[in-house]
């Protein structure tokens, strides 16, 4: 069993190149298989999710392959199936039903169940397929799908604009016969980087990044060579890590203007942020200051994934900070490993009120999910002393070798 190890203090000082994004990479490596031709992907991160979903796409019948960070995929899924061991492995697995069914009509995998935020419904995914022709048979916990009379083209309006829904409707939509018209789609940069991509295989798509979303089906996609938007959500991370540790860092190859709402939020805590369209230069000034209110929303809105990374910073800052989590139930579970570090949060329902303290203490911690154990980390590089952070294969899940490139910037951690 792994763990990180951090000796906490160290001012970070440097440039930092940011990773492709996972929550793009993802969902176009689902995309990937309803090309005719070959893709390239160019910035995949490396991780352990990466990984899940290039098993999922071999276990379908198409050859992956992932040399550095470029991923290159072809052939045709030939097997309507996805493992439950790899529907098991990688929650957001759901993404390759819209495609499946796009490419072969059926599909037949694993009810993705719960997971450590809490209940992950996907009746919205669920429900606007079957307005576009798919027949779903659930029993035991699986999942059987297929399209009696072809996949062909609705209107569906979202109750929510969840993402992973968005991006099922897409690629399902982008092979079915006629028009989809989706309204209260979910807005996230990443959904218009998963248009980028289908756009350029030939794909007919307008409105992606806007609540409304219409696409024209074509009959077929080629690949394309493509290159992963950057991961805003790992730029937020290291602007905490910069910010809890009064450093400055220089954030490279990143995308400023899908950080707003983080930014923001930044520069209320006094943080110094200035930036171009790819970098984003930011100096903390101390003392950090805490935020009176901090609501997670929908994008534009302050984003969930950040929430954890965000409230680390916010233990180390004057007065009190009140965060509200909207999005996911389960969403706090990150408070109790920031009090072993002598933080002072106190948690009612989807309320978290965080009493700044002066110093963190470093302490041995457990990370519960992706973005609480990078929470984790954030504190640990803030803290008095050594912080140990086990259970790190949630970490692994979306942050590319964090450690080597929290070193390059002047932090004392160890993988051990
Ligand atoms: C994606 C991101 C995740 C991020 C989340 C919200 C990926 C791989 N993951 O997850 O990192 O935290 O967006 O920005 O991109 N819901 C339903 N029914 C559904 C679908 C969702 O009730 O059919 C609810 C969920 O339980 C949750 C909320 O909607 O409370 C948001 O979920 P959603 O936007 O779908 O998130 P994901 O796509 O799963």
């Amino acid at each position: 069993m792994q763990k990180f190890v951090i000796q906490g203090g160290r001012r970070l000082e440097g440039d930092i190149a940011v990773q492709g994004a996972k929550n793009s990479a993802l969902p176009i490596l689902a995309a990937a298989l309803l090309c005719e031709g070959e893709s390239i992907l160019e910035n995949c991160p490396k991780l352990s999710d990466v990984y899940a979903a290039c098993r999922i796409l071999g276990s379908v019948g198409c050859r992956c392959k992932m040399e550095g960070h470029t991923v290159v995929i072809g052939g045709c899924p030939v097997y309507p199936q996805i493992p439950e061991t790899l529907m098991q492995e990688m929650r957001s697995s759901i993404i390759f039903l819209g495609a499946m069914l796009g490419r072969l009509g059926s599909c037949t995998l694993g009810f993705p169940g719960g997971c450590e935020l809490g209940p992950r419904p996907i009746d919205l995914h669920l429900s606007a397929l079957r307005r576009m022709g798919v027949r779903i048979r659930e029993e035991n916990g699986i999942l059987f799908c297929d399209t009696p009379h072809g996949l062909h083209g609705a209107r569906i309006h979202l109750q929510f604009p969840s993402v992973g829904a968005t991006e099922n409707i897409l690629l399902a939509a982008v092979l079915a016969k006629g028009e989809t018209i989706l309204t209260n789609a979910a807005r996230e940069p990443e959904i218009l980087d998963l248009a980028g991509y289908l756009l350029k295989c030939g794909a007919n798509i307008e409105g992606a990044g806007s609540s409304t979303i219409r696409v024209q089906g074509v009959k077929q996609l080629d690949g394309c060579t493509y290159r992963i938007m950057p991961d805003r959500i790992v730029t937020a991370t290291w602007l905490a890590a910069a910010a809890i540790t009064g450093g400055e860092l220089r954030l490279l190859q990143t995308d400023a203007a899908s950080l707003v709402g983080i930014l923001d939020v930044l520069e209320e805590m006094n943080g110094k942020c200035s930036h171009t369209p790819d970098s984003i230069c930011f100096s903390a000034v101390r003392p950090l200051r805490a935020v009176r209110y901090l609501k997670t929303m929908p994008y534009p809105g302050f984003p969930t994934d950040a929430q954890a990374i965000v409230m680390a910073v916010l233990c180390q800052a004057s007065g009190t900070s009140v965060i509200e989590e909207t999005i996911f139930e389960n969403r706090f579970r990150h408070v109790d490993a920031l009090c072993r570090m002598g933080a002072d949060i106190q948690v009612a329902g989807r309320v978290a009120v965080v009493h700044g303290v002066r110093r963190l203490q470093g302490a041995q911690v457990s990370a519960t999910d992706l973005r609480g154990g990078a929470a984790l980390l954030v504190a640990g590089l803030g803290a008095e002393g050594e912080t140990a952070i086990t259970e790190i294969s949630h970490i692994d899940r979306g942050y590319d070798s964090p450690e080597q490139v929290l070193r390059s910037v002047g932090a004392a951690i160890e993988r051990i």
